[in-house]
């Protein structure tokens, strides 16, 4: 997967902590030119600086991307700033998993303006710029809960699910313009996620699972799951 990534200008989400501060450090040592949005701008800007340091091109934009024009303005500096996009990755999210029926209505709704609303607004801001380039590809951060439900995850796994329901649509639809969708389903992985969740049993349980299953406290060790690359 990092072959042909030197020079490539990837704007990541999410890139404040986590996958997509690993996936910005991954790619920038590859030689990929990062332009890193999420809202923790003194995060964001210590990775830019570390990057540099290490001879990397990084951009840092604060971005929430529950809010369309900040995610376009993410994209937007990146292809003003380097001339085009030749990846996105919508990575943000958020798992305050909780059994339904205590009713956790506010996290529902931020689940899904975070999961759903979130790529989708990446999708919006990065598709006119790849069909005008004829080049692109996204790269959507489901999970494993976007294949299988289990109990306190409905409102996540529906989030994850979502998400390969666009990314299917997104593939279908874009191959004429050369633009490819992959979407990335990680299993457990160690990261600041399970600290969205707010329910007690729900947060005892999710840390015992991200134990039992190479997780621990704010390190990336191991991935337990799957990586998947639909064909473009
Ligand atoms: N870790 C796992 O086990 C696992 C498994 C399957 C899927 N995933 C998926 O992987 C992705 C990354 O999660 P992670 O595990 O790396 O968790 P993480 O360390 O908590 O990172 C989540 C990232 O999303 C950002 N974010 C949250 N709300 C945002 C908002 N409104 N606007 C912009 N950025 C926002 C956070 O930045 P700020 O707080 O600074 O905004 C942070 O950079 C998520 O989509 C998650 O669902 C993770």
């Amino acid at each position: 997967m990092t072959q042909g990534i030197k020079d490539k200008i990837v704007v990541v989400t999410g890139a404040s902590s986590g996958l997509g501060e690993a996936t910005a450090r991954l790619l920038s040592a590859q030689g990929a030119t990062v332009v890193l949005g999420a809202r923790r701008a003194d995060r964001l800007q210590a990775l830019a600086k570390d990057l540099e340091s290490r001879a990397g091109k990084a951009l840092a934009l604060t971005t929430d991307v529950r809010l369309r024009e900040q995610v376009k303005a993410l994209v937007d500096s990146a292809v003003q700033t380097y001339g085009r996009i030749d990846v996105m990755v919508n990575n943000a999210g958020l798992m305050p998993q909780a059994p339904l029926e205590r009713l956790k209505v506010d996290e529902w709704d931020r689940m899904i303006d975070v999961n759903i609303k979130g790529v989708l607004y990446g999708i919006a801001a990065a598709l006119p710029h790849m069909q005008r380039q004829k080049a692109g590809h996204f790269i959507n951060v489901s999970s494993v809960a976007g294949h299988r439900v289990g109990p306190g995850f409905a409102v996540y796994a529906a989030t994850k699910y979502a998400v390969r329901a666009l990314s299917e649509g997104l593939r279908q639809e874009v191959k004429p313009y050369n633009i490819r969708t992959t979407v990335i389903s990680p299993g457990a992985v160690a990261t600041e996620l399970p600290d969205s969740v707010t329910d007690p049993d729900a947060s005892t349980r999710i840390r015992t699972f991200y134990e039992q299953t190479g997780g621990g406290s704010g390190r990336l060790v191991r991935t337990g799951g799957c990586l998947r690359d639909e064909p473009a």
